[in-house]
């Protein structure tokens, strides 16, 4: 095992960077203020809410996290972003229709308003359903990451910050593949220098933060850092990075439910999952391209979790589809269906249907605050490149090479802990409890 890490302090202010200020962003931001005014609970958010159990059971030993670790307080957080849609933060809340305007937005409309979204380095062949007044010029992509550079900077002087995160917050883009440019730092910064059409916007703001030393999560699953220039760039420079696409709605539910499955060894015949949602994202996921992107996240993670090599009679054959309309009356407040044929015990069939009436920025606004302060965790405790303990968070968790994907929930929340555990000096919860009295 690797030698435990000195952590260093938590001092100081850290700005939470965020590429894309449209539903989850604002949630999140608009959130943490409610939150720090005392006017709501951070519920959903393991490091504001969650316990954690030390040493044996008899010991009686359950700090918060957040009393376990040395995380930033809410207070010390400090919000910036860029978006080619100039709305400030009261404004774009309001467009996403996510937070209810009395309740929530107008009560703190003075800190919402005052976030106003820096120009963006954005490209409509990227995303192809939407464009914005708000963007840079630069005669080539690599002046565009240059622009980015100079955002944070600038950023971190005039908020006086002590350290920086960065969580892409950013619509979809659209399918990429990593080339030969995506290969070496060398190769990259040649493709941003020529235009190359492999290299999207989203790259750019990865680039900046890992050249900036600012650790960086991507929270849709665009390609964005994860490609081998990046990925080895951040251990270079000691910069943690972690994705992809937040891990919400029916793949939260995927991720919960089919572990439970396996573990009890049913079989799975097919796994239809169905969506309807009306929020920008919907609008922007309705293009084949973008929605290319959104569905390769989503079908690996049953492959991974129900192992059908290993298991071929109760897995090999499942059909599994996901779909996402986009339909505007429902907004943000999206509905998803799954049908699940499942057979058990001499292949008798049965069947579940989950109606999921889900709220996905309410679901994903807590996993972006507890990326953002368990990166700064990470980067103050020395540990650089991918953080697969963060893959808890991600519907498409970045991996080493030679290395498989974890999906199930359970594994990916034991692994986080006991990855606290390791980094505090604690010892590792195994549930093996034969040392001591059940
Ligand atoms: N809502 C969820 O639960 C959820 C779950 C998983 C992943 N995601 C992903 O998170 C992202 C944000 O989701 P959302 O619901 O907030 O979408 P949204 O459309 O409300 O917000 C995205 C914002 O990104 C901006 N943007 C696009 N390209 C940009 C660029 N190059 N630079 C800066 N800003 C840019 C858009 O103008 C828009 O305001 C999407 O990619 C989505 O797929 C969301």
């Amino acid at each position: 095992m690797k030698e435990r890490p000195e952590v260093r302090p938590s001092d100081g202010k850290l700005g939470v960077l965020l590429p894309g200020f449209g539903a989850v962003a604002t949630t999140v931001v608009a959130g943490v203020e409610s939150v720090r005014r005392g006017l709501a609970a951070p519920i959903g958010s393991l490091t504001q809410m969650q316990t954690i159990r030390l040493g044996k059971r008899n010991e009686d030993r359950t700090p918060l996290i957040r009393d376990f670790v040395d995380l930033v307080p809410l207070d010390r957080l400090v919000f910036g972003a860029w978006d080619p849609i100039a709305d400030d933060g009261y404004q774009s809340a309001v467009n996403a229709g996510v937070l209810d305007r009395h309740e929530h937005l107008d009560p703190i409309k003075d800190f919402l308003s005052s976030i106003k979204p820096m120009s963006a380095a954005f490209d409509p062949e990227y995303v192809k359903k939407l464009d914005g007044p708000n963007v840079k010029a630069g005669a080539t992509k690599r002046d565009l990451a240059e622009q980015i550079r100079a955002d944070i900077r600038r950023f971190k002087e005039d908020n006086d910050c002590a350290r920086l995160v960065m969580v892409w917050c950013g619509s979809t883009e659209i399918f990429l593949r990593p080339g030969p440019q995506h290969e070496t730092l060398e190769a990259f910064e040649r493709a941003m220098e020529e235009n190359d059409p492999a290299i999207a916007p989203s790259m750019l703001y990865a680039y900046a933060a890992i050249m900036e030393g600012v650790p960086y999560a991507n929270g849709a699953p665009n390609l964005s850092a994860d490609f081998p220039a990046l990925e080895n760039e951040a251990i270079a420079r000691g910069v943690p990075i972690g994705g992809k696409d937040f891990k919400t709605g029916q793949t939260l539910m995927k991720t919960i439910l089919a572990p439970g499955f396996k573990a009890r060894m049913l079989g799975l015949r097919g796994w239809f999952s169905t969506n309807i949602l009306g929020n920008r994202d919907g609008e922007v996921l309705d293009d084949p391209a973008s929605f290319k992107t959104k569905e390769e996240s989503k079908l690996g993670a049953l492959d991974h979790i129900l192992q059908p090599r290993m298991y071929p009679e109760l897995y090999e054959d499942l059909y599994h589809k996901v779909r996402i309309n986009y339909y505007p009356p429902r907004g943000d407040n999206k509905e998803g269906w799954d049908n699940i044929d499942i057979f058990g015990w001499l292949g008798y069939p049965m069947q579940i249907k989950v109606d999921f009436l889900c709220r996905d920025s309410i679901l994903a606004a807590p996993i972006v605050l507890d990326l953002a302060l368990f990166l700064d965790l990470s980067s103050r405790a020395g540990m650089s490149g991918i953080q697969e303990w963060l893959s808890f968070y991600f519907k498409a968790p970045q991996t080493l090479p030679g290395l498989y994907p974890e999906h199930d929930i359970f594994i990916q929340h034991w692994k986080l802990k006991n990855t606290l555990r390791w980094m505090m000096g604690e010892d590792q919860i195994t549930h093996l409890g034969q040392d001591y009295d059940e």
